[in-house]
Protein backbone atom coordinates (compact mmCIF):
# COMPACT_ATOMS: atom_id res chain seq x y z
CA UNK A 1 0.00 0.00 0.00
CA UNK A 2 0.94 3.30 -0.88
CA UNK A 3 2.54 5.52 1.85
CA UNK A 4 5.36 7.88 0.63
CA UNK A 5 4.95 10.62 -2.17
CA UNK A 6 8.17 11.99 -3.55
CA UNK A 7 7.74 15.24 -5.20
CA UNK A 8 10.33 17.06 -7.55
CA UNK A 9 9.48 20.75 -7.45
CA UNK A 10 7.52 23.10 -10.14
CA UNK A 11 5.66 21.95 -12.67
CA UNK A 12 2.22 23.16 -14.26
CA UNK A 13 -1.21 21.14 -14.71
CA UNK A 14 -2.86 20.54 -17.83
CA UNK A 15 -5.15 18.95 -19.59
CA UNK A 16 -8.83 17.50 -18.36
CA UNK A 17 -9.58 14.77 -15.54
CA UNK A 18 -12.83 13.77 -14.21
CA UNK A 19 -11.89 13.22 -10.17
CA UNK A 20 -13.46 10.60 -8.79
CA UNK A 21 -17.04 10.03 -7.47
CA UNK A 22 -18.23 12.42 -4.45
CA UNK A 23 -17.32 10.93 -1.31
CA UNK A 24 -20.64 12.14 0.76
CA UNK A 25 -22.90 11.41 -2.03
CA UNK A 26 -22.17 7.52 -2.62
CA UNK A 27 -21.77 6.82 0.95
CA UNK A 28 -25.72 8.05 0.95
CA UNK A 29 -26.41 6.10 -2.28
CA UNK A 30 -25.46 2.84 -0.51
CA UNK A 31 -27.71 3.81 2.53
CA UNK A 32 -30.24 5.06 0.73
CA UNK A 33 -30.63 2.05 -1.62
CA UNK A 34 -29.97 -0.59 0.68
CA UNK A 35 -33.50 0.97 2.71
CA UNK A 36 -35.08 1.43 0.02
CA UNK A 37 -37.43 -1.05 -1.87
CA UNK A 38 -36.72 -2.41 -5.57
CA UNK A 39 -32.54 -2.50 -7.24
CA UNK A 40 -31.12 1.10 -7.08
CA UNK A 41 -28.27 1.12 -9.38
CA UNK A 42 -25.51 3.62 -8.32
CA UNK A 43 -23.09 5.19 -11.05
CA UNK A 44 -20.08 6.68 -10.98
CA UNK A 45 -19.84 5.46 -7.20
CA UNK A 46 -16.85 6.22 -5.38
CA UNK A 47 -14.44 3.05 -4.69
CA UNK A 48 -12.65 5.18 -2.09
CA UNK A 49 -11.93 2.83 1.41
CA UNK A 50 -14.42 5.27 3.37
CA UNK A 51 -17.85 4.43 0.94
CA UNK A 52 -16.34 0.55 0.58
CA UNK A 53 -16.54 0.13 4.34
CA UNK A 54 -20.65 1.52 4.73
CA UNK A 55 -20.97 -0.96 1.66
CA UNK A 56 -19.63 -3.57 3.83
CA UNK A 57 -21.55 -2.38 6.62
CA UNK A 58 -25.37 -3.11 4.72
CA UNK A 59 -23.47 -6.42 3.29
CA UNK A 60 -23.29 -7.65 6.72
CA UNK A 61 -26.63 -6.72 7.66
CA UNK A 62 -28.03 -8.64 4.84
CA UNK A 63 -28.32 -6.13 1.71
CA UNK A 64 -27.55 -7.90 -1.26
CA UNK A 65 -24.64 -5.74 -3.11
CA UNK A 66 -23.35 -6.06 -6.46
CA UNK A 67 -20.24 -4.70 -8.24
CA UNK A 68 -21.15 -5.84 -12.40
CA UNK A 69 -17.98 -2.98 -13.03
CA UNK A 70 -15.81 -0.58 -11.34
CA UNK A 71 -17.56 2.81 -10.10
CA UNK A 72 -20.87 0.87 -10.39
CA UNK A 73 -22.82 -0.76 -7.81
CA UNK A 74 -26.50 -2.43 -7.96
CA UNK A 75 -28.12 -2.21 -4.32
CA UNK A 76 -31.11 -4.66 -4.01
CA UNK A 77 -32.56 -2.69 -1.00
CA UNK A 78 -34.23 -4.92 1.66
CA UNK A 79 -36.74 -1.93 2.83
CA UNK A 80 -36.91 0.14 6.12
CA UNK A 81 -37.82 -2.84 8.44
CA UNK A 82 -35.37 -5.82 6.37
CA UNK A 83 -31.79 -5.14 7.79
CA UNK A 84 -30.76 -7.91 10.00
CA UNK A 85 -28.41 -7.97 13.10
CA UNK A 86 -24.03 -8.04 11.55
CA UNK A 87 -22.77 -11.41 13.05
CA UNK A 88 -19.16 -9.35 13.70
CA UNK A 89 -18.51 -5.22 14.60
CA UNK A 90 -19.30 -2.78 11.80
CA UNK A 91 -15.54 -1.72 10.75
CA UNK A 92 -16.06 1.98 9.88
CA UNK A 93 -12.46 2.38 8.97
CA UNK A 94 -11.09 6.16 8.71
CA UNK A 95 -14.48 7.18 8.02
CA UNK A 96 -16.17 9.54 10.39
CA UNK A 97 -19.30 10.15 7.71
CA UNK A 98 -19.70 6.22 8.11
CA UNK A 99 -19.79 6.49 11.52
CA UNK A 100 -22.31 9.20 12.22
CA UNK A 101 -24.72 8.35 9.95
CA UNK A 102 -24.61 4.84 10.41
CA UNK A 103 -25.25 5.58 14.03
CA UNK A 104 -28.80 7.20 12.59
CA UNK A 105 -29.83 4.01 10.68
CA UNK A 106 -29.31 1.76 13.76
CA UNK A 107 -30.49 3.09 16.36
CA UNK A 108 -33.60 2.48 14.91
CA UNK A 109 -33.15 -1.17 14.28
CA UNK A 110 -34.45 -4.20 16.77
CA UNK A 111 -30.86 -5.71 16.53
CA UNK A 112 -27.73 -4.55 18.57
CA UNK A 113 -24.74 -3.16 16.89
CA UNK A 114 -21.23 -2.08 17.32
CA UNK A 115 -19.36 0.01 15.59
CA UNK A 116 -15.02 0.17 15.09
CA UNK A 117 -12.65 2.20 13.59
CA UNK A 118 -9.22 2.90 13.13
CA UNK A 119 -6.27 4.79 15.47
CA UNK A 120 -8.26 8.65 13.83
CA UNK A 121 -11.89 7.64 13.99
CA UNK A 122 -11.57 6.17 17.52
CA UNK A 123 -9.98 9.65 18.18
CA UNK A 124 -13.27 11.61 16.91
CA UNK A 125 -16.05 13.24 19.17
CA UNK A 126 -19.25 10.70 18.67
CA UNK A 127 -21.54 12.63 21.49
CA UNK A 128 -22.89 15.07 18.69
CA UNK A 129 -24.34 12.28 17.31
CA UNK A 130 -25.08 10.16 20.14
CA UNK A 131 -26.80 12.60 21.89
CA UNK A 132 -29.39 14.11 19.51
CA UNK A 133 -30.03 10.21 19.17
CA UNK A 134 -30.60 10.06 22.90
CA UNK A 135 -33.11 12.11 23.43
CA UNK A 136 -35.24 10.81 20.92
CA UNK A 137 -35.40 7.46 23.08
CA UNK A 138 -32.24 6.10 21.31
CA UNK A 139 -29.67 4.13 23.54
CA UNK A 140 -25.61 4.71 22.11
CA UNK A 141 -22.62 4.02 24.16
CA UNK A 142 -19.61 5.28 23.89
CA UNK A 143 -16.47 5.60 25.11
CA UNK A 144 -15.60 7.41 28.52
CA UNK A 145 -14.33 10.53 25.87
CA UNK A 146 -17.28 10.40 23.93
CA UNK A 147 -15.28 8.28 21.27
CA UNK A 148 -15.97 4.85 19.59
CA UNK A 149 -16.50 1.94 19.79
CA UNK A 150 -20.01 2.66 19.37
CA UNK A 151 -22.75 -0.15 20.74
CA UNK A 152 -26.11 0.99 19.59
CA UNK A 153 -28.67 -0.41 21.05
CA UNK A 154 -31.67 -2.26 19.17
CA UNK A 155 -35.15 -2.55 20.06
CA UNK A 156 -35.62 1.09 21.15
CA UNK A 157 -38.55 3.27 20.47
CA UNK A 158 -37.95 6.14 19.03
CA UNK A 159 -39.94 9.89 19.09
CA UNK A 160 -39.36 12.44 16.50
CA UNK A 161 -37.79 15.83 18.06
CA UNK A 162 -36.96 18.96 16.64
CA UNK A 163 -33.11 19.36 17.16
CA UNK A 164 -31.60 22.63 16.80
CA UNK A 165 -27.85 21.87 16.52
CA UNK A 166 -24.70 24.05 17.37
CA UNK A 167 -21.97 22.59 15.52
CA UNK A 168 -22.75 23.19 11.75
CA UNK A 169 -22.33 19.27 10.80
CA UNK A 170 -24.02 17.59 8.10
CA UNK A 171 -23.21 14.83 9.63
CA UNK A 172 -25.35 15.71 12.88
CA UNK A 173 -27.74 16.78 10.60
CA UNK A 174 -28.44 13.44 8.26
CA UNK A 175 -28.18 11.31 11.26
CA UNK A 176 -31.17 12.51 13.05
CA UNK A 177 -32.66 13.28 9.71
CA UNK A 178 -32.21 8.81 8.84
CA UNK A 179 -33.26 8.24 12.53
CA UNK A 180 -36.70 10.11 11.88
CA UNK A 181 -37.42 7.75 9.56
CA UNK A 182 -37.91 5.18 11.97
CA UNK A 183 -38.93 7.37 14.89
CA UNK A 184 -43.00 8.14 16.19
CA UNK A 185 -44.24 11.59 14.72
CA UNK A 186 -42.24 14.01 13.03
CA UNK A 187 -38.61 14.63 13.24
CA UNK A 188 -36.83 18.14 12.62
CA UNK A 189 -33.56 19.85 12.36
CA UNK A 190 -32.57 23.27 12.75
CA UNK A 191 -29.17 23.78 11.73
CA UNK A 192 -26.84 27.18 12.70
CA UNK A 193 -25.68 27.87 9.24
CA UNK A 194 -26.69 25.54 5.46
CA UNK A 195 -24.22 22.52 5.68
CA UNK A 196 -24.70 20.13 2.46
CA UNK A 197 -27.97 19.02 1.86
CA UNK A 198 -27.44 15.34 -0.24
CA UNK A 199 -29.22 13.72 2.79
CA UNK A 200 -31.86 15.96 1.73
CA UNK A 201 -31.86 15.61 -1.89
CA UNK A 202 -31.53 12.15 -1.92
CA UNK A 203 -34.46 11.29 -0.09
CA UNK A 204 -36.36 13.08 -2.20
CA UNK A 205 -34.83 11.14 -5.09
CA UNK A 206 -36.20 7.97 -3.34
CA UNK A 207 -39.84 9.36 -3.10
CA UNK A 208 -39.38 10.33 0.82
CA UNK A 209 -40.92 13.63 1.83
CA UNK A 210 -38.65 15.98 3.14
CA UNK A 211 -39.78 19.23 4.41
CA UNK A 212 -37.52 21.55 4.03
CA UNK A 213 -37.82 25.94 5.19
CA UNK A 214 -34.73 27.59 5.48
CA UNK A 215 -32.43 26.45 7.76
CA UNK A 216 -34.64 23.74 8.85
CA UNK A 217 -35.42 20.16 7.17
CA UNK A 218 -38.14 17.51 8.67
CA UNK A 219 -39.27 13.68 7.55
CA UNK A 220 -41.97 12.34 9.34
CA UNK A 221 -41.88 8.55 9.64
CA UNK A 222 -44.36 5.91 7.69
CA UNK A 223 -42.98 6.43 4.60
CA UNK A 224 -41.40 3.93 2.01
CA UNK A 225 -38.02 4.25 -0.69
CA UNK A 226 -38.32 3.69 -4.04
CA UNK A 227 -35.53 2.56 -5.31
CA UNK A 228 -33.83 4.86 -8.14
CA UNK A 229 -30.68 5.38 -10.50
CA UNK A 230 -28.21 7.28 -9.08
CA UNK A 231 -25.49 9.68 -11.04
CA UNK A 232 -22.70 10.20 -8.41
CA UNK A 233 -20.75 13.39 -9.92
CA UNK A 234 -16.71 14.20 -9.33
CA UNK A 235 -16.01 14.67 -6.07
CA UNK A 236 -15.48 18.63 -5.65
CA UNK A 237 -13.27 18.07 -2.49
CA UNK A 238 -11.18 15.97 -4.89
CA UNK A 239 -11.40 18.13 -7.79
CA UNK A 240 -10.57 21.13 -5.02
CA UNK A 241 -6.54 20.26 -5.01
CA UNK A 242 -6.36 20.77 -8.44
CA UNK A 243 -7.95 23.63 -8.46
CA UNK A 244 -5.47 24.51 -6.11
CA UNK A 245 -2.50 23.20 -8.28
CA UNK A 246 -3.39 24.89 -11.03
CA UNK A 247 -4.21 28.50 -9.65
CA UNK A 248 -0.76 28.42 -8.04
CA UNK A 249 1.67 26.75 -11.10
CA UNK A 250 2.31 29.07 -13.58
CA UNK A 251 1.14 27.57 -17.08
CA UNK A 252 -1.28 25.71 -15.74
CA UNK A 253 -4.73 25.19 -17.50
CA UNK A 254 -7.07 22.47 -16.64
CA UNK A 255 -11.07 21.13 -16.96
CA UNK A 256 -12.63 19.51 -14.49
CA UNK A 257 -15.40 17.47 -15.42
CA UNK A 258 -18.87 16.69 -14.24
CA UNK A 259 -18.00 18.01 -10.42
CA UNK A 260 -20.88 18.36 -8.52
CA UNK A 261 -21.60 22.32 -7.63
CA UNK A 262 -23.91 21.89 -4.74
CA UNK A 263 -24.25 24.98 -3.41
CA UNK A 264 -23.47 24.25 -0.33
CA UNK A 265 -20.43 22.57 -1.42
CA UNK A 266 -19.18 25.68 -3.77
CA UNK A 267 -17.10 27.28 -1.04
CA UNK A 268 -13.58 26.52 -2.47
CA UNK A 269 -14.65 28.26 -6.01
CA UNK A 270 -16.20 31.34 -3.90
CA UNK A 271 -12.41 31.51 -1.61
CA UNK A 272 -10.67 30.99 -4.34
CA UNK A 273 -12.01 33.06 -6.42
CA UNK A 274 -12.06 36.15 -3.66
CA UNK A 275 -8.41 35.61 -3.55
CA UNK A 276 -7.85 35.93 -7.79
CA UNK A 277 -8.34 32.97 -9.25
CA UNK A 278 -9.38 32.26 -12.40
CA UNK A 279 -11.98 29.54 -12.46
CA UNK A 280 -14.87 29.24 -14.70
CA UNK A 281 -18.35 27.20 -14.04
CA UNK A 282 -19.02 25.77 -17.48
CA UNK A 283 -22.37 23.83 -18.68
CA UNK A 284 -24.29 23.57 -15.64
CA UNK A 285 -26.53 21.09 -15.65
CA UNK A 286 -28.85 18.74 -12.90
CA UNK A 287 -28.42 15.00 -12.53
CA UNK A 288 -29.99 13.27 -10.57
CA UNK A 289 -31.16 16.01 -8.30
CA UNK A 290 -27.65 17.61 -7.79
CA UNK A 291 -26.03 20.41 -9.70
CA UNK A 292 -22.96 19.69 -11.61
CA UNK A 293 -20.66 21.24 -14.41
CA UNK A 294 -16.83 21.34 -15.87
CA UNK A 295 -14.53 23.29 -14.04
CA UNK A 296 -12.01 25.43 -15.97
CA UNK A 297 -8.77 26.68 -14.17
CA UNK A 298 -6.23 28.53 -15.18
CA UNK A 299 -2.77 29.63 -13.05
CA UNK A 300 -3.71 33.50 -11.51
CA UNK A 301 -2.32 35.68 -9.23
CA UNK A 302 -3.47 34.88 -5.90
CA UNK A 303 -3.97 37.57 -2.75
CA UNK A 304 -4.20 37.37 0.48
CA UNK A 305 -7.97 37.31 1.66
CA UNK A 306 -10.08 36.88 5.54
CA UNK A 307 -12.03 34.12 4.72
CA UNK A 308 -15.55 35.10 4.97
CA UNK A 309 -17.17 32.60 8.20
CA UNK A 310 -20.19 32.06 6.06
CA UNK A 311 -18.16 30.08 3.67
CA UNK A 312 -16.82 27.63 6.52
CA UNK A 313 -18.95 25.14 6.62
CA UNK A 314 -19.55 25.24 2.30
CA UNK A 315 -15.38 24.75 2.25
CA UNK A 316 -15.26 22.75 5.69
CA UNK A 317 -13.07 19.75 3.73
CA UNK A 318 -10.82 22.15 1.34
CA UNK A 319 -9.49 23.83 3.74
CA UNK A 320 -5.98 21.79 4.00
CA UNK A 321 -5.83 22.72 0.32
CA UNK A 322 -6.98 25.98 0.48
CA UNK A 323 -4.31 26.48 3.31
CA UNK A 324 -1.65 26.07 0.13
CA UNK A 325 -3.20 28.56 -1.81
CA UNK A 326 -2.93 30.75 0.99
CA UNK A 327 0.58 30.12 1.25
CA UNK A 328 1.60 31.04 -2.00
CA UNK A 329 -0.62 34.44 -2.14
CA UNK A 330 0.89 37.79 -2.02
CA UNK A 331 0.00 38.89 1.70
CA UNK A 332 -1.81 37.53 4.68
CA UNK A 333 -4.92 35.34 4.55
CA UNK A 334 -6.97 35.13 8.28
CA UNK A 335 -9.39 32.19 8.84
CA UNK A 336 -11.31 32.52 11.49
CA UNK A 337 -14.69 30.15 12.57
CA UNK A 338 -13.50 27.12 11.64
CA UNK A 339 -12.66 25.37 15.05
CA UNK A 340 -14.26 21.99 13.49
CA UNK A 341 -10.84 21.41 11.55
CA UNK A 342 -9.58 20.47 14.92
CA UNK A 343 -11.66 17.82 15.11
CA UNK A 344 -11.19 15.82 11.13
CA UNK A 345 -9.27 13.03 10.32
CA UNK A 346 -6.48 15.16 11.93
CA UNK A 347 -6.05 18.20 13.61
CA UNK A 348 -6.27 20.11 10.26
CA UNK A 349 -4.99 23.95 11.57
CA UNK A 350 -1.90 22.74 13.64
CA UNK A 351 -1.14 19.88 10.76
CA UNK A 352 -1.38 22.19 8.80
CA UNK A 353 0.94 24.45 10.20
CA UNK A 354 3.09 22.30 11.11
CA UNK A 355 3.99 21.24 7.62
CA UNK A 356 3.91 24.47 5.97
CA UNK A 357 6.22 25.92 8.51
CA UNK A 358 8.44 23.02 7.59
CA UNK A 359 8.26 24.63 4.02
CA UNK A 360 9.43 28.10 5.58
CA UNK A 361 5.67 29.66 6.10
CA UNK A 362 5.04 31.82 8.67
CA UNK A 363 1.71 30.90 10.33
CA UNK A 364 0.17 31.84 13.33
CA UNK A 365 -2.65 29.31 14.79
CA UNK A 366 -5.31 30.18 17.05
CA UNK A 367 -8.00 27.95 18.60
CA UNK A 368 -10.85 28.73 15.75
CA UNK A 369 -8.68 29.37 12.75
CA UNK A 370 -5.05 30.12 11.13
CA UNK A 371 -3.20 33.44 10.01
CA UNK A 372 -0.73 32.66 6.91
CA UNK A 373 1.87 34.90 5.32
CA UNK A 374 2.05 34.15 1.69
CA UNK A 375 5.33 33.72 0.02
CA UNK A 376 6.98 33.90 -3.53
CA UNK A 377 8.34 30.34 -3.72
CA UNK A 378 7.81 27.68 -0.89
CA UNK A 379 10.85 25.77 0.80
CA UNK A 380 11.69 21.78 0.39
CA UNK A 381 11.11 19.16 3.27
CA UNK A 382 9.45 16.16 4.86
CA UNK A 383 5.90 16.64 6.08
CA UNK A 384 4.33 14.20 8.40
CA UNK A 385 0.17 14.16 7.13
CA UNK A 386 -0.30 12.27 10.27
CA UNK A 387 -2.75 9.14 8.11
CA UNK A 388 -4.92 12.73 6.94
CA UNK A 389 -5.96 12.24 2.85
CA UNK A 390 -6.28 15.76 2.58
CA UNK A 391 -3.64 16.84 3.97
CA UNK A 392 -1.40 14.11 2.03
CA UNK A 393 -2.96 15.86 -1.60
CA UNK A 394 -2.83 19.45 -0.06
CA UNK A 395 1.27 19.24 0.21
CA UNK A 396 1.52 17.24 -3.09
CA UNK A 397 -0.01 20.45 -4.92
CA UNK A 398 2.52 22.35 -2.77
CA UNK A 399 5.77 21.02 -4.55
CA UNK A 400 4.27 22.99 -7.83
CA UNK A 401 5.69 26.21 -5.57
CA UNK A 402 8.56 24.91 -3.84
CA UNK A 403 12.17 25.53 -4.55
CA UNK A 404 13.51 21.64 -3.45
CA UNK A 405 12.03 18.17 -3.35
CA UNK A 406 8.95 17.65 -0.96
CA UNK A 407 8.57 14.29 0.58
CA UNK A 408 5.10 13.49 2.51
CA UNK A 409 4.77 10.60 4.90
CA UNK A 410 1.79 8.63 5.88
CA UNK A 411 -0.05 8.98 2.80
CA UNK A 412 -2.04 5.35 2.52
CA UNK A 413 -5.39 7.16 3.48
CA UNK A 414 -5.21 9.03 0.18
CA UNK A 415 -7.50 5.39 -1.21
CA UNK A 416 -10.17 6.12 1.29
CA UNK A 417 -11.31 9.36 -1.10
CA UNK A 418 -9.12 9.91 -3.80
CA UNK A 419 -8.05 6.07 -5.27
CA UNK A 420 -5.21 6.39 -7.95
CA UNK A 421 -4.64 10.23 -6.96
CA UNK A 422 -0.54 10.25 -7.74
CA UNK A 423 -1.38 8.41 -11.20
CA UNK A 424 -4.18 11.07 -11.84
CA UNK A 425 -2.25 13.97 -10.64
CA UNK A 426 1.20 12.70 -12.62
CA UNK A 427 -0.89 12.25 -15.87
CA UNK A 428 -2.02 16.40 -15.18
CA UNK A 429 1.83 16.77 -14.63
CA UNK A 430 2.87 16.69 -11.04
CA UNK A 431 5.94 15.21 -10.74
CA UNK A 432 5.13 12.82 -8.47
CA UNK A 433 6.18 9.36 -7.23
CA UNK A 434 4.73 7.07 -4.84
CA UNK A 435 6.18 4.33 -2.84
C1 LIG B 1 -19.77 15.13 5.52
C2 LIG B 1 -19.91 16.21 6.35
C3 LIG B 1 -18.77 16.99 6.85
C4 LIG B 1 -17.49 16.71 6.07
C5 LIG B 1 -17.30 15.26 5.82
C6 LIG B 1 -18.45 14.68 5.03
C7 LIG B 1 -20.97 14.40 5.08
O1 LIG B 1 -18.53 16.64 8.20
O2 LIG B 1 -16.38 17.24 6.73
O3 LIG B 1 -16.10 15.03 5.10
O4 LIG B 1 -20.87 13.60 4.13
O5 LIG B 1 -22.04 14.65 5.65
P1 LIG B 1 -19.26 17.39 9.44
O6 LIG B 1 -20.69 17.08 9.40
O7 LIG B 1 -18.57 16.84 10.65
O8 LIG B 1 -18.98 18.85 9.21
Amino acid sequence: MTSTFHLAPGGSLRGSLRVPGDKSISHRSIMLGALAEGRTTVKGFLDGEDCLATLAAFQAMGVPIERPEPNTVIIDGVGLHGLSAPSAPLDMGNSGTAMRLLCGVLAGQSFDTELVGDASLTRRPMRRVTAPLTTMGARIDTSEQGTPPLRVHGGQRLHGEHHTLEVASAQVKSAVLLAGLWSEGETCVTEPAPTRDHTERMLAGFGYEVRQDDRTACVTSGGRLSACAVDVPADISSAAFFLVGASIAQGSDMLLQHVGVNPTRTGVIDILRLMGASIEVLDRREIGGEPVADLHVRWAPLRGIAIPEELVPLAIDEFPALFVAAACAEGETRLTGASELRVKESDRIQVMADGLATLGVECEVRPDGIRIQGREMLGAGAIQSHGDHRIAMSFAMAALRATGPIVVHDCANVATSFPGFPERARGAGLAITAA
